[in-house]
């Protein structure tokens, strides 16, 4: 079977996905340098699928590990390119940071492509590259807008050195995945997201705010011109997600994309505002949430979820999970890394 190098491996949705083509019988060489994810996660991949994934714990900004790699594993046919930094915050105060990690390490992987024989490239891109959207559902063709952020900015960045650099090649082709708001954990409970940073991100805090690492949450506005006055957003679970990276995978390497490039939303392509969130949380886990409603955070817009028709048709993605299984699985992972 092929095989594929996912960077970010030991990451919240590379862990996901080693999974998701393992189980589907691909071979996989996973790299990452641990910045925002444990080793430990190799263990958790091997007691759901019973392999050993080849790992090496590197820095993809070091051109030379990168060749080595490659030099290493002479069969890689496709890539998929999950390694970056990704809190937005963070990017804003350290924007030099993320230019370097994002960019460099996504020039080093696509120069491998080149003096390789790499097939297929398939980058995490996010709904962050939309910008302040006004309207949704949101399609692969609403223009991108000024990023909101350093981190949206790597991005948008990242997508156009894609582009260019796969049209001046006959070999790779590229897919770009924009995702809304992954969420979730693996159903086995041994596998979730573990950020080392304080989580800033909706179901996460709701899920530490339930298990008492947080005495309570706030919601961030509520007096936005959505159901509830909360914010909207697409929530949409890692392990959908995941899947849709195989799909796109064997979309390439099948040969049936005619394009250098193509995009695809991954979201539900609905939205369900904070307060609907917190609510499905407290449904499925029979535990009230201590939350306060509170000021707008800035930066945040009001409303914003996907058209996914493309990625149906196209990819033949199907969504096996909704918001309950999000949060029950989400509030399961909670309980067995605390533990
Ligand atoms: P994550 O932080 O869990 O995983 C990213 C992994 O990359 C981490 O394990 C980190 O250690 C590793 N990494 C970072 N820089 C590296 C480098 N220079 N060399 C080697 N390894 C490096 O994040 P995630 O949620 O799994 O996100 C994966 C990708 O999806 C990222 O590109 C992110 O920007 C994108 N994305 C995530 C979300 C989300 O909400 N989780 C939404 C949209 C897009
Ligand atoms: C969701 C909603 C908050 C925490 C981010 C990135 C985006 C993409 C996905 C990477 C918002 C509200 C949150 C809290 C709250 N990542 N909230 N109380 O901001 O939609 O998107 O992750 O590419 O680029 O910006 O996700 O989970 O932070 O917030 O009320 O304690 O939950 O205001 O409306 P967001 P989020």
């Amino acid at each position: 079977m092929d095989k594929i190098l996912v960077t970010g491996g030991t990451g919240y949705i590379g862990s996901h996905t080693i999974v998701d083509l393992v189980e589907k019988g691909y071979d996989v060489v996973s790299v990452d340098n641990g910045i925002n994810s444990d080793i430990g996660t190799l263990d958790a991949i091997r007691a759901i699928t019973g392999k050993d994934i080849t790992h090496y714990k590197g820095d993809l900004c070091d051109l030379a590990l990168c060749r080595q790699i490659f030099e290493e594993h002479k069969d890689i046919k496709g890539i998929i390119h999950f390694a970056a930094l990704k809190a937005v915050g963070e990017s804003v105060e350290k924007p030099l940071w993320y230019f370097r990690n994002n960019i460099d390490s996504l020039l080093n992987l696509l120069e491998c492509c080149q003096e390789s024989s790499v097939k297929a490239f398939v980058f995490s891109s996010s709904c962050t590259v939309y910008g302040d959207v006004t309207h949704s559902p949101v399609s692969e063709e609403t223009p991108m807008q000024d990023a909101a952020s350093p981190y949206g900015r790597t991005k948008q960045i990242g997508e156009y050195i894609i582009r260019d650099t796969i049209k001046a090649s006959s070999e790779t082709k590229a897919i770009l995945l924009r995702y809304f708001n992954p969420c979730g954990a693996h159903p086995s409970g041994l596998m979730g997201e573990s950020p080392k940073n304080v989580a800033q991100n909706l179901v996460p805090v709701i899920t530490e705010t339930a298990i008492g690492k947080r005495d309570k949450m706030t919601v961030f506005g509520t007096d936005y011109p959505t159901r509830d006055g909360s914010c909207v957003r697409d929530y949409v679970h890692v392990c959908d997600i995941a899947d849709a990276h195989t799909l796109a995978i064997k979309y390439v390497l099948e040969g049936r994309q005619s394009l250098p490039v193509d995009i695809f939303n991954l979201g539900i392509g609905n939205g369900l505002t904070v307060l609907e969130v917190i609510k499905a949380f407290e449904q499925v886990s029979g535990q009230k949430l201590n939350y306060e409603l509170g000021q707008r955070r800035a930066g945040d817009i009001g409303a914003i979820y996907s058209d996914t028709a493309k990625t149906k048709q196209v990819l033949g993605w199907e969504l096996r999970y909704g918001v309950n299984e999000i949060m029950q699985s989400a509030g399961e992972w909670e309980k067995n890394r605390s533990k």
